[in-house]
């Protein structure tokens, strides 16, 4: 029914096209990409011993630390009898997950104080039986401080874990920055990530990666925005912050929940050149969250954003100064001498209002004369429609921004309905970036049920017909731990053990690994774009690296379709073959992945054969594909 005119290769499609956006929501950083398990490692939480049991004689102390931006420290002392302990106990994030036979690497900062002898300490792994399932001892000789480690094989698996350490010895000592991570992490790398959660993302191939949020750039308040210069140098010394996500819209209040920062912008610009994707960071421009914040006075003047402008002029500099320059020394430093390359900024995350024009102006002004070659990404508010949206596309024209950052969080129908949304959008104006959206079924409590996936990839089809003016679409929230989420839906899911792919994942992943070269024109015989007519979406591309054509379908409706798509314009003789096809489908629309039942919903190979010019494609009713055409 469909032809696709294979003389007519349409725009490139940008390697950005499909990519990931992370932010620290949902423990998605501190008690989930990144691998610490330890929560309030420095005793720098307000709550000075969030997190941690202790027992015996244990002092909160604060004169001379090691790491002045983390000053708070703890003096374990004799308790005065031979029956007593002293001792701490950290909870992790919701528990330490611990895997049989797996080795985890245990350091603190320590010295012996008011005492020539050597002190001992006595790390334990115990699981909710208070047995211990892991143990060694560390010997603290050293009247200064210094790093100690040791690396601790678990004996047994547990979810639920805790960290125990006992003063072993008669004296005292002092500890900070008591850390634990599996040495099994993305790389290898000692500060480093999840290395099952990492590798999920890898595995989607993302063009682009912006980070670090969302409102944690913005801050609850402005003194708790996301301060780049505070998540670099030594992990030791980068201080707390509140996360923005400590307070949700929602009704879940996470009071424990602070950024340690020690998955900071270093550590994002290397994940994005591991994973091969633009980093894309955004920076707040100087309005705090604007959710509860209506007031003017939460936010810079304008006559007050110098700083801010600098944090953003510098930030470039990190990333792609040389070495003999100010901030790119610091990256040297920190172990990357090489430019990161960095292309694509963000000032400004779901901003609104005057104020933001107002406040973004300035910014462009700065870094267009540094930087003329910087991509600057604009916002559009916090909806795809609505009084924000329509004022602030026009004033991002005005402001002459590359990508506007459009956000929307909508139910199933609406991505449904949206699929032509980009079809007449204005092709002279600034690129869109599609940074935040996902389906939300309300009638299942939004969850990541298979026809919130089955409406992101219809609509995704629009996105793919319009790549000459949708450069980037990035999934969001990206994690969530099963026990510590406020917002849903979430493309991957964890706990402390585990990880659960959505079937939106695959949606993103099929995609992202399908995204050819070039667009390509697949109509209805009417000349129709496929929008949703009859139940089917479909789009398609030209991959110049693999000679083929991609042809991805979504059928709605609950029945099975014959697809058939002409391939016209090929020389008479042209001999097609039938590439890799691949399917995701389910007759329940309401079926999701569990934690314990992570493929109920997975990719499938399909097939489809080729007549001629002709593909014939079997569409299964609820179900979306991608099939290749090999010249
Ligand atoms: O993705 C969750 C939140 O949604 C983001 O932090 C924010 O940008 C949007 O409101």
């Amino acid at each position: 029914e469909f032809t696709l005119d294979t003389k007519k290769v349409g725009a490139p499609v940008q390697s950005t096209m499909y990519g990931l956006f992370f932010e620290d929501i949902n423990f998605g950083a501190d008690g989930g990409l990144y691998a610490e398990l330890v929560k309030n490692r420095s005793f720098d939480f307000p709550q000075e011993l969030m997190g941690w049991y202790t027992f015996g004689k244990v002092e909160v102390r604060k004169d001379n630390p090691p790491f002045d931006k983390n000053p708070n420290y703890l003096v374990l002392s004799n308790p005065g009898h031979a029956h007593k302990h002293t001792g701490i106990e950290n909870e992790g994030f919701r528990g330490m997950g611990f895997k049989k036979d797996a080795t985890y690497r245990f350091s603190v900062w320590a010295k012996k104080v008011n005492t020539t002898e050597d002190q001992k300490i006595r790390v334990e792994f115990i699981n909710p039986k208070d047995e211990v399932i892991g143990s060694q001892e560390l010997i603290i000789n050293s009247p200064d401080w210094q790093k100690h480690q040791v690396v601790i094989t678990a004996k047994a698996t547990e979810e639920k874990g805790r960290l125990r350490i006992f003063l072993a010895s008669r004296g005292a000592i002092a500890v900070d920055h008591v850390s634990l991570f599996p040495t099994d992490t993305y790389k290898g790398r000692e500060n480093g990530l999840r290395k099952d959660l990492a590798q999920a993302l890898t595995d989607i191939t993302p063009g682009i990666f912006r980070f670090p949020g969302g409102c944690i750039v913005e801050g609850t308040d402005l003194d708790t925005r996301y301060d780049w210069k505070k998540t670099i140098g030594p992990v030791e010394n980068r201080p707390v912050n509140e996360n923005r996500w400590h307070y949700t819209f929602t009704n879940r209040f996470f009071p424990d929940y602070y950024q340690s920062y020690g998955l900071g912008f270093y550590e994002y610009f290397l994940l994005s050149e591991d994973m091969g994707a633009e980093p894309l960071p955004v920076l707040s421009c100087g309005l705090a969250c604007q959710f509860q914040n209506e007031d003017r006075h939460a936010h810079v003047p304008v006559s007050d954003l110098a700083p801010y402008i600098q944090d953003a002029l510098d930030l470039i500099e990190f990333a792609n100064g040389p070495v003999t320059s100010t901030w790119g020394k610091v990256r040297a430093d920190m172990g990357h001498p090489e430019p990161f390359n960095l292309k694509f900024i963000g000032i400004g995350n779901e901003q609104w209002g005057e104020e933001y024009p107002e406040h973004l102006a300035p910014f462009v002004k700065e870094i267009r004369a540094k930087y003329p070659d910087m991509k600057i990404v604009g916002s559009s508010g916090p909806s795809a429609d609505g009084k924000q949206f329509d004022y602030l596309w026009p004033e991002m024209k005005r402001l002459k921004v590359d990508l506007v950052d459009e956000h929307y969080y909508k139910e199933p129908d609406w991505f449904f309905k949206n699929a032509a949304r980009y079809d007449n959008y204005d092709r002279k104006g600034p690129a869109v970036f599609a940074g935040e959206y996902a389906s939300h079924d309300h009638s299942t409590g939004k969850q990541n049920n298979f026809l919130s996936a089955l409406s992101e990839a219809a609509f995704m089809t629009g996105l793919e017909r319009n790549a000459d003016i949708v450069h980037m679409c990035t999934y969001a929230p990206l994690f969530a731990h099963v026990d510590a989420w406020q917002w849903c839906p979430d493309m991957i899911w964890f706990d402390n053990l585990r990880m659960m792919k959505t079937p939106n994942y695959y949606v993103q992943q099929l995609y992202a690994q399908n995204k050819g070269t070039n667009t390509m024109t697949l109509l209805w015989p009417d000349k129709k774009a496929v929008t949703g007519q009859d139940n089917l979406y479909a789009s398609a591309v030209y991959d110049k690296d693999q000679n083929c054509y991609i042809v991805k379908v979504a059928n709605t409706g609950t029945e099975a379709k014959n697809v058939k798509v002409t391939l016209t314009g090929t020389k008479k003789n042209a001999a097609f073959t039938v590439g890799d096809c691949i399917v995701i489908k389910n007759n329940n629309l309401k079926a999701i992945n569990t934690l314990d039942t992570p493929t109920n919903i997975i990719p499938e190979k399909a097939t489809a054969s080729i007549d001629g010019n002709i593909l014939n494609i079997q569409t299964q009713g609820q179900s979306f594909g991608v099939y290749k055409v090999k010249l």
